[in-house]
């Protein structure tokens, strides 16, 4: 019989394994299908190296559907099942250098190999995995990972990617396979995160976390149309079988897919030995704050193809790779008060008000703690010790306290149940998780946001009104509502403390300048909830005017593709406010704002950067109309054979261009492979 010790010692084991494995289903889905992660990276990792190391002390307690053998989460039902010919696989971590040598001692020992073992290691980019698949050259199929053997078909998604390539040259030397299976990661630059998360606060909607959720929610969307307007970009890494492209390493591989096309990550290079790739890694260690998008570490891959055939896999990870990630930028410091801010809709955000900390290079001071419900899910206490991270280098956040710090000296936070600036009692509808302040009127707090919205980037963008000015303002009581901002005149601006009679006279001609406004950037500066840029163009495009907009009704809005029923029931309301309607008359009647027009193509630009020429004569319509077409979807048309053309299309009898394309290595197609072109990219 087993010591009694041992057997409690496993006993606790198999609960602690079961409630690992819950959580770690329960964390999945929330970054793999909701692309809405409630813990850091770095804790996720820490849980999962928790049941990866019980799991190897106690093998036998091990389950098949551990998510240790699993990767990512099932994929999402709107969108079609793709299986993948080879699954797509995940990647052991290595958290220090001592397991980049474990990673090698490992491979030796499987390989019976003593000499130097000869690297390729790149950035790893923190975005989404995603792979393409060309027939014949050209793009047919686009897919998330999913659990890693059946993921998502997001090809019309894809498709509006502007580097990604949708027909393949058939390169002299080296043509692509019949069949290509290229795959990589797309992700979002951190300015377009930003970006993106301004105009959500403008439109009153939840923000995404990271630039990684921002790019897998972009990606997600059911309107292509939203993905097309969100700078993604497509980062190729490999591909699912080498095989076909007769290469030997990882470098030719890649030098293949960048002559077919293919942007590859930069800052690869060839490591004679681990020496070299531990160099590599402190050397992108540093390079990191300076990409414009994010890196959490990097892939170290065995370069020699044969090798790498012959360690092949495990479960979920490839025995010849491996990540080494970035610790993450942390550090702790101590909790001196929770506030509760008033946001432009009412929202109710918890920031803590932090002992002032160095994290990553900046001084940290106060962090977001999201809302109500992730504050009590990380029961902190005032004077608590905290982690403290900056989640996507972007916004600090309270990852959670330090428990084993606590003397008894810590407080209860206590959650207001009135607003904290106008004293209203808070709401908070069933099924969300947002405490608002409903005194959306009479609220000085959600004033005050909506005119510096109104007035700042993502509204009317006027210089010399940012927030500091606005609050200035507003507490002078010279702007009460928005007419009030075309009221002002210099004079009344030069007497405020701190203006010039210049910078005074500057921002009533920024004013003034803003007086002829285009009706989607006016819909945007007002600040109505779910209208962000984006909405507001649709809407700008389909009501062309205001007059429009005012006779709508919530079904004239639930029509138009890329409106959902939040969106119209918030327009519905917002045209119906007579108090609303009063103040854009104000707006027209009496101070003169010129609204104008959406010029004739705002459309979603999927060709951007593809020259096309034409040849022979097309079958089905006219040269002309093809051309059309091609501009209307962002892309050129060139009228002579040149380097900068990407694509010849080939209608009968095409004549001598069509050699001299070859020889350039510029994408050929038939005119029935153009219009497949078309109706994929969406034209
Ligand atoms: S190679 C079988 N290279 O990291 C090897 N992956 O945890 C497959 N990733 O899902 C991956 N940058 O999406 C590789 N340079 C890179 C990468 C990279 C990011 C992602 C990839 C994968 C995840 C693995």
């Amino acid at each position: 019989m087993k010591p009694l010790l041992q057997m409690a010692e496993r006993e606790r084991a198999s609960k602690r394994l079961t409630e690992l494995r819950e959580q770690i289903a329960y964390h999945n889905h929330r970054y793999y299908v909701l692309d809405d992660p409630e813990i850091a990276d770095s804790e996720y990792d820490r849980l999962f190296r928790e049941l990866e190391e019980l799991e190897a002390r106690y093998p036998d307690l091990a389950t098949p559907d551990s998510p240790s053998r699993r990767i990512g989460s099932a994929p999402l039902e709107q969108f079609a099942p793709v299986r993948h010919t080879l699954p797509m696989l995940s990647l052991e971590n290595a958290f220090d250098e001592g397991e980049l040598f474990d990673f090698e001692t490992r491979m030796r020992r499987f390989l019976n190999l003593a000499g130097p073992i000869r690297y390729y290691a790149e950035p790893k980019i923190d975005g989404l995995a995603v792979e393409l698949v060309y027939e014949n050259g050209l793009f047919t199929l686009g897919s998330t990972r999913g659990d890693g053997l059946v993921g998502e078909n997001i090809s019309a998604n894809l498709g509006t990617i502007g580097n990604i390539p949708k027909q393949l040259p058939a390169l002299p030397a080296a043509s692509p396979p019949p069949r290509l299976e290229v795959r990589g990661e797309v992700c979002l630059t951190i300015a377009g995160f930003k970006a993106l998360n301004r105009q959500r606060t403008a439109a009153g909607e939840p923000l995404f976390a990271n630039p990684r959720n921002a790019a897998a929610g972009s990606l997600r969307q059911l309107d292509s149309a939203i993905t097309a307007a969100r700078p993604l970009e497509f980062f190729a890494y490999g591909v699912a079988d080498p095989a076909p492209l007769g290469v030997a390493s990882q470098q030719e591989l890649l030098q293949r897919l960048a002559a077919l096309g293919f942007k590859i990550i930069p800052n690869g290079r060839i490591c004679a030995d681990l020496t070299q790739v531990i160099d590599h890694f402190r050397h992108l260690g540093t390079l990191r704050h300076q990409l414009p998008y994010e890196i959490d570490g990097m892939v170290a891959k065995v370069d020699d193809l044969a090798l790498q055939r012959r360690l092949g896999a495990k479960a979920r990870t490839p025995r010849w790779a491996v990540a080494a990630k970035f610790p993450a930028v942390q550090a702790t410091t101590r909790l001196l008060a929770v506030e509760f801010q008033v946001g432009r809709t009412g929202a109710i955000t918890p920031v803590a008000r932090l002992e002032p900390v160095q994290v990553g290079g900046v001084t940290v001071s106060r962090a977001t703690l999201h809302n109500e419900d992730e504050l009590r899910r990380k029961d902190l206490r005032i004077g608590d010790t905290v982690l403290v991270q900056r989640a996507g280098e972007v916004i600090p956040e309270v990852v959670k306290p330090v428990v084993e710090k606590r003397d008894g000296s810590q407080g209860e936070i206590s959650l207001p149940g009135a607003c904290p600036e106008c004293g209203t009692p808070l709401v908070r509808k069933a099924g969300e998780a947002v405490t608002r302040c409903p005194n959306s009127r009479g609220c000085p707090a959600q004033r005050l946001r909506a005119l510096i919205h109104f007035t700042g980037k993502a509204g009317l963008d006027i210089e010399g009104l940012g927030k500091k000015a606005m609050e200035q303002l507003a507490a002078a009581d010279l702007v009460r509502d928005i007419p009030d901002i075309f009221r002002l005149r210099a004079e009344q601006l030069a007497a405020l403390p701190g203006w010039g009679e210049k910078s005074a006279a500057n921002a009533e001609a920024a004013i003034n300048a803003r007086k002829t406004v285009e009706l989607a950037r006016l819909l945007a500066a007002l600040g109505i909830r779910h209208v962000g840029e984006v909405t507001a163009q649709l809407l700008a495009r389909r009501f062309n005017s205001l007059a429009g907009l005012l006779q709508a009704e919530e079904h004239d809005f639930l029509d138009l593709e890329g409106i959902g029923p939040q969106a119209a029931a918030a327009l519905t309301t917002y045209f119906a406010d007579s108090a609303n309607r009063e103040m854009l008359r104000q707006l027209e009647e009496e101070l003169g704002l010129k609204i104008s027009a959406p010029p004739a193509s705002t459309r979603a630009q999927p060709l951007h950067g593809e020259v096309f020429l034409f040849t022979g004569t097309l079958a089905r319509g006219s040269r002309q109309e093809a051309k059309n077409r091609v501009k209307e979807l962002g892309g050129q048309v060139a009228t002579a054979l040149n380097r900068k053309v990407t694509h010849l299309v080939c209608g009968q009898s095409p004549g001598s261009k069509l050699a001299k394309a070859r020889e350039l290595g510029v994408a050929i197609l038939s005119e029935e492979e153009f219009e497949q072109l078309l109706a994929r990219v969406g034209g």
